[in-house]
């Protein structure tokens, strides 16, 4: 890499200026872990304020789908700055709003007519959902996943139950919820000795057999949330049966499924939807995140017989807001014409240079991915699988020394979320990279 001189003294001055002026003015509850402060972005490399170049493997969290400012984002966002910044969807009409709404009930992963609701960021869009089968169901009861993710706004936060510091000092929550253990085929006992575990459906029978018979009564349930892949949780991907029985009991008892879409959605696993990888349909779908390239945007999207909610019941000021709604057309627009596809062509390319990765360096426990989600589980051993908090935060410093921007996941992960449209190349050169950090970091560990 041309710019790999230049990266040993990070962060340079430039950036530690900045982090010196950031520390005293910028809430210390975000969670940095190493000092990136972009200057620029294209496609899926960035660059820092002193000029040094990164592969970024993380997309802003999993956001810039396709890529640093592409062009033709950039270009609608601009176009719709010159004709007007903001009306208001709650109190006016503009067509941007409409347009975009009509494509989503497009791509909706359920069949029939759709409604759709607009806001501002994920969390929104999980209390949109949460308010809206409250008020469809008039039940008050609420069952969520251990290791979820799903915000931090306080009727989110009840649902988040991924790492305690989340969670700690804010009680009481707001909404009634019982959590559950989530499908988890690599932690589960059963699977380390069968191919095909039976046992690990427990979860879905777990609801039924013991919270729906001890603790609520299924009548009293308004919906069950569930990330279709487990994100910050640590990228886990249930069993095959785990969502098709969840639709199924939902179905018994009358109870909504709401699938918190905002990390697997739009196009980030080679499908609009993850849960269309299972072929399930839920009520109501949250998304954010990658909708419209970094531009603030979330949206649910619910059966139209679901979304029966009268005015004034749900609004607010800016969601859906016109840039948003432009930059998103244009996102959906290059993700359906071509970077879908390629998520999932890439995505074979990381497993498969991971899986080699992993033969060489024996602490990658797992390598999971769809499309573009992709995760590599670090251990303190291949035998016990004890997970390696040390090691992760290691490979990911080193990385970002040596120019890719990672993140981890659970407690012991790396996962990979790349722009939709990165390159061959980027990717092979953006591994060779965390090979290297990985080795360093092992040798480091002893
Ligand atoms: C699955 C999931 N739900 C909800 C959220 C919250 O989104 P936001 O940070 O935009 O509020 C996130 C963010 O990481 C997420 O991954």
């Amino acid at each position: 890499m041309a710019e790999k001189e230049s990266k040993i003294n990070i962060p340079g001055p430039k950036a530690r200026s900045y982090l010196d002026r950031d520390r005293k003015v910028i809430s210390p509850s975000y969670t940095r872990i190493y000092p990136f402060v972009i200057d620029h972005g294209k496609g899926s490399e960035v660059w820092d304020v002193d000029g040094n170049r990164y592969i970024d493997f993380s997309a802003g969290i999993a956001v810039t789908s396709t890529g640093h400012s592409h062009p033709k984002v950039v270009k609608a966002i601009k176009e719709q700055a010159d004709l007007f910044l903001h009306m208001s969807g709650t109190d006016f009409y503009y067509p941007q709003q409409i347009e975009l709404a009509e494509k989503l009930a497009e791509i909706a992963p359920m069949s029939g007519e759709k409604g759709i609701f607009f806001t501002n960021s994920g969390a929104e869009s999980v209390e949109a959902a949460l308010k809206l089968a409250l008020h469809q169901t008039g039940r008050p009861h609420f069952i969520a996943f251990y290791g979820a993710f799903h915000g931090r706004t306080m009727g989110a936060l009840s649902f988040t139950a991924s790492k305690p510091i989340q969670r700690t000092g804010f009680s009481p929550f707001t909404s009634e919820v019982t959590h559950v253990p989530f499908s988890n085929p690599y932690r589960c006992p059963h699977h380390r000795e069968e191919s095909e575990c039976k046992k690990n459906c427990i979860c879905v029978d777990y609801i039924e057999e013991t919270v729906l018979k001890t603790k609520l009564s299924p009548t009293q349930v308004a919906a069950i949330i569930v990330e279709p892949i487990q994100g910050e949780g640590g990228y886990i991907f249930p069993e095959d049966s785990f969502l098709p029985r969840l639709r199924e009991l939902c179905d018994k008892h009358g109870i909504l499924l709401i699938a918190d879409e905002i990390q697997t959605g739009i196009g980030r696993t080679g499908k609009w939807f993850a849960v269309e990888h299972w072929g399930v349909e839920p009520d109501i779908v949250c998304v954010a995140k990658g909708l419209a390239s970094g531009m603030p945007l979330g949206a649910i999207i619910a059966r139209s017989d679901i979304m029966k909610w009268g005015p004034g019941t749900h609004a607010n000021t800016f969601g859906g807001n016109p840039l948003s709604c432009v930059a998103a057309l244009a996102t959906l627009e290059l993700i359906e014409e071509e970077f879908m596809q390629n998520a999932t062509q890439m995505g074979e390319v990381f497993i498969d240079e991971l899986k080699k990765i992993q033969k060489r360096h024996p602490s990658i426990v797992r390598v999971e991915g769809k499309g573009l989600m992709v995760v590599a589980e670090l251990a303190k051993d291949p035998v016990s699988k004890d997970p390696d908090p040390e090691l992760q935060d290691e490979v990911i410093q080193r990385a970002f020394k040596k120019g890719v921007l990672l993140l981890g996941c659970g407690t012991s992960a790396v996962r990979f979320v790349p722009p939709l449209n990165i390159s061959k190349e980027l990717v092979e050169e953006g591994l060779a990279i965390f090979e290297d950090a990985l080795g360093e970091a092992e040798e480091a560990r002893g």
